[in-house]
């Protein structure tokens, strides 16, 4: 049995799998606090994170129906995140092991996101690219197997559920308004306005000159115009994320032909990128994968998987591992 922390941002995971690699648990308690302030704030993240991390783990032992003692391994996120959220986990993580005498795993957030595909696709084809897209993260990756994967490309400035996110503060919802958009948009015309996108070199992304290009646009219209075209100014602007992500992720699949696509985050959740991201699978005759919500958005399950392989090919960090912020 190996248990898994998450802790980088504003939700406190904790998930049990057993030697297979089966979920047998997958707890989470999301910080309300944050959606007052239109934004997660570090310092309210942390203390949240510390109120409430013993809950979660007791929970998701119990869901487990284990004990502790059972427990052989404990995998954490050892980053990419925000410090105080994630000294939170790594510290609780560090006195299971020393207590219980067990290994511990400190697991890359990234490449455990990327991972979640295997929970329930274990014979996912290599290599495979996977476009990664949250509120904190969009990157393009190159998964070669499960312990060996790059980057090749990513976003230079907001990540694109920060595009949603900002764009829905604008347009008045509350946040994270990224779902609000999507259910707006479901009755617009995506060609109704032709928002720009930046272009940036290789693979990366730029979501800032498209915010402040809806600001402009907002700026510019009467408020009757805004409300009688709220559709249809979230279809375009909706349209243009998502063409901004599938081109560049395009261009991707030409140079580094990969055996299958998959997509990630909780952005994965919208519906116009997750058609578009089909028709693309069909377009290049690839398999396409998408993991189930639960394992899209931040999670301890997919930490649980990323600890299991590095556990197996015998990557154990020591008790004076230390969190980072930065993926590099
Ligand atoms: O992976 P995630 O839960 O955590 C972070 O990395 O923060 O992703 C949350 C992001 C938010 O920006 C949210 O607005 C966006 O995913 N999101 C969506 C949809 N559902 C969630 N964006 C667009 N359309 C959706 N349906
Ligand atoms: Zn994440």
């Amino acid at each position: 049995m190996l248990l898994a922390i998450e802790s980088s941002c504003d939700e406190t995971a904790a998930s049990v799998c057993d030697l297979q690699g089966k979920i047998l648990s997958n707890v989470l308690r999301t910080q309300a606090i944050h959606a007052q302030y239109g934004g997660v704030i570090p310092e309210l993240a942390s203390r949240a994170h510390q109120q409430t991390i013993i809950t979660v783990v007791k929970h998701a032992l119990q869901v487990a129906q284990i004990s502790k003692n059972d427990v052989q391994a404990i995998a954490v996120t050892q980053g990419p995140g925000l410090i105080g959220a994630l000294l939170v986990g790594v510290h609780f993580a560090k006195g299971f092991a020393l207590a219980k005498n067990i290994p511990l795993i400190g697991v890359n957030h990234i490449e455990a996101h990327v991972l979640a595909h295997l929970i329930d696709n274990p014979d996912i084809e290599f290599p495979f690219l996977c476009l990664l897209v949250s509120g904190g993260h969009t990157q393009i990756m190159y998964v070669k197997n499960p312990l060996e994967m790059e980057i090749i490309g990513r976003t230079l400035d907001d990540a694109a559920g920060e595009a949603f996110d900002k764009g829905a503060k604008m347009l008045g919802f509350s946040y994270p308004g990224g779902h609000i958009i999507d259910k707006y948009a479901q009755n617009g015309n995506p060609d109704f306005y032709n928002f720009p996108i930046s272009d940036v070199p290789y693979f990366n992304y730029s979501f800032s000159g498209l915010k402040t290009a809806l600001l402009y646009y907002l700026q510019k219209q009467k408020p009757e115009f805004i409300q009688h075209n709220l559709e249809n100014i979230c279809a375009s602007y909706q349209h243009a994320i998502s063409k901004a992500l599938l081109d560049k992720f395009t261009q991707a699949i030409k140079k580094y032909k990969p055996k299958a696509i998959a997509l990630a985050g909780g952005v994965a959740a919208n519906s116009y990128i997750r058609t578009k991201f089909m028709e693309l699978g069909k377009t290049f005759n690839l398999e396409v994968y998408i993991p189930k919500f639960e394992y899209c958005t931040d999670n301890a399950a997919m930490i649980a998987i990323a600890g299991l392989h590095l556990w197996k090919a015998g990557k154990i960090s020591g008790l004076d591992m230390t969190p980072f912020t930065m993926y590099t």
